[in-house]
């Protein structure tokens, strides 16, 4: 099984943007912690991070092509309007996870709103870095349970 891991707009900045909501964990820290996992559950791993809309769904597209069975995508603020990341989930067709470090409901109301999950197999949120492996266990187990 391959797992692509895309990250949206700011989250490479994650270790010193606003520490108090979002840990002080590297985006680098939770990739290696992930890629670690990955590993434990025998299955290859791939990572992506842009601030560029149209970059993000090219990468989407291009996972299509390359044979990826899950995508864990945290899409940041493009979460709550992006209907064009949206629209590229859906038009690939691959089993996707919405992923959050904050808990994007207990925050200001328009974080609240996801335009992408209604097209994700779930939403994680909340949990710090560990939302991304609750993510990628998930994954791993749907995507076992219909590909053995
Ligand atoms: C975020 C939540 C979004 O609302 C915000 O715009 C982000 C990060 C999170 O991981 O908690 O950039 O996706």
């Amino acid at each position: 099984l391959k797992i692509r891991v895309i990250s949206g707009p700011n989250l490479n900045l994650l270790g010193t943007r606003e520490p108090k909501v979002y840990g002080t964990q590297t985006l680098e820290d939770i990739e290696n912690a992930l890629r670690q996992e990955a590993r434990d559950y025998g299955v290859a791993i791939e990572f992506f991070q842009s601030n560029h809309e149209g970059a993000i769904i090219d990468c989407i597209h291009d996972a299509a092509r390359s044979g990826v069975h899950g995508l864990i995508i945290n899409p940041g603020a493009f979460t709550h309007y992006s209907y064009a990341i949206r629209d590229a989930i859906a038009a690939v067709g691959i089993p996707a996870v919405e992923v959050h470090l904050s808990n994007v409901h207990a925050r200001e109301e328009f974080r609240a709103r996801s335009v992408i999950a209604p097209v994700c197999m779930g939403q994680i949120s909340g949990l710090g870095a560990l939302s991304y492996s609750a993510a990628l266990f998930a994954l791993v187990k749907k995507l076992e349970e219909t590909r053995p």
